[in-house]
């Protein structure tokens, strides 16, 4: 039988990088990870430097890939212009499928990444538990203009499609503006040295709603589950760790792990009040040998300010993967801690 495989747009993010790795751990399939910088893992893989952007060296550079069988496309890129993020995120993901599409008579699948924010959780309140078949919020989303491409080409081609739709998607990864482990590791340990108070940033009701995440790694693996399921094709999944939380459970924990003592919750802008540490973070670098790495590689400050700032409880409902077959569950509250610790392991903060 032949080899699947899988091309994986967007291998250095913090959910791409988890799935090259993943994939190419399982040894069952061929997996060659698209990005412009260099994945910085290990693991029998190909990588292609190619701007998807750029459907002219798509064309170029991925036009030997003949036996392509699954695209996983984890690419993604912040515009603050928000005509122009859903146009860039849209064209990106068009230039990839078409250039594959033309390429490989053996694509059989196209798997896209989308998020909560399909259900308007970054707008206000929203319907919850979020369910895959609730109505679409009003106005635009660029995960809608992706889905919607996407259906429509489907029709016209012998591949099938799946969605993802995790929420705050927590591994390591670097330049990611949204990687809500590596902010708070980073937050904790700039906050342990420099005595500032480890205190919750955001709006008083945030310190009380309900919050979920999701673990890259069980991101990954349900990523491959729905790609490989004849029942999953054409559908859309929610897949979060499965479990909600608040952060008045999880922050004294939090702070343990630091070594800084617990804080009363107390606003404050973390895109202003984390850059303006970013000497002091350099000097940690040195005086603990860590990886040079510099903030703002590590922290996506506004996405800090954007979590904290939601009075509303965001929660997806995930019986839907469940009952097609993904059963896997983490801990998000473990899940914090473990990957605090992994960080520390791997010399990226002290
Ligand atoms: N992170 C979260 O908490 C979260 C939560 C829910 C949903 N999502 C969704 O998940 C999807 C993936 O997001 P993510 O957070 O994993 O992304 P990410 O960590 O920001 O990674 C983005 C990836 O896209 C690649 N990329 C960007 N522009 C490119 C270009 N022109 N050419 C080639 N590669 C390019 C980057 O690689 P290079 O820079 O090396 O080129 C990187 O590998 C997005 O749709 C996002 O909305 C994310």
């Amino acid at each position: 039988m032949n080899r699947s495989v899988a091309v994986v747009a967007g291998a250095t993010g913090v959910t791409g990088r988890y799935l090259t790795g993943h994939l190419a751990s399982t040894g069952t399939w061929d997996v060659v990870a698209l990005s412009r910088r260099v994945p910085d893992i290990g693991g029998s893989f190909r990588h292609v430097s190619v701007d998807l952007s750029d459907v002219q060296d798509c064309r170029t550079k991925l036009a030997d890939l003949r036996d392509v069988t699954h695209v996983f496309y984890c690419a993604f890129v912040q515009d603050a212009d928000a005509e122009r993020h859903r146009q860039r995120n849209t064209a990106m993901l068009v230039n990839l499928v078409e250039t594959l599409d033309a390429a490989s008579p053996a694509l059989r699948h196209v798997h896209l990444v989308e998020g909560t924010k399909w259900y308007g959780s970054h707008l206000g309140p929203f319907t919850t538990p979020a369910k895959e078949h609730h109505p679409r919020h009003a106005g635009d989303n660029f995960y809608f203009d992706q889905q919607d491409w996407l259906e429509a080409r489907q029709w016209k081609s012998g591949w099938t499609w799946t969605a993802v739709r995790p929420h705050a998607i927590c591994g390591l990864s670097l330049g990611s503006p949204m990687n809500l482990a590596l902010l708070l590791a980073v937050y904790g340990s700039l906050c342990k040295t420099t005595g500032e108070a480890f205190c919750h940033p955001g709006a008083p009701e945030n310190w009380t709603t309900l919050y979920q995440c999701t673990d890259s790694g069980l991101l990954a693996r349900a990523i491959e589950w729905m790609a490989t399921r004849d029942a999953c094709a054409n559908q859309a999944f929610n897949v979060t760790n499965g479990d909600v939380f608040r952060w008045s459970n999880v922050w004294p924990r939090m702070a343990d792990f630091f070594g800084v003592p617990m804080a009363k919750p107390s606003p404050r802008k973390l895109a202003e009040f984390l850059p303006a540490l970013a000497s002091r973070w350099d000097e940690l670098v040195k005086a603990h040998g860590l990886q040079p790495y510099r903030l703002d590689q590590l922290a996506g400050y506004a996405f800090g300010d954007f979590v904290f700032s939601a009075r509303w409880d965001i929660i997806s409902d995930v019986g839907k993967a469940r009952r097609y077959g993904f059963g896997e569950a983490v801990d998000s509250e473990e899940m914090l801690l473990r990957q605090f610790a992994a960080f520390r392991e791997a010399k990226i903060i002290p």
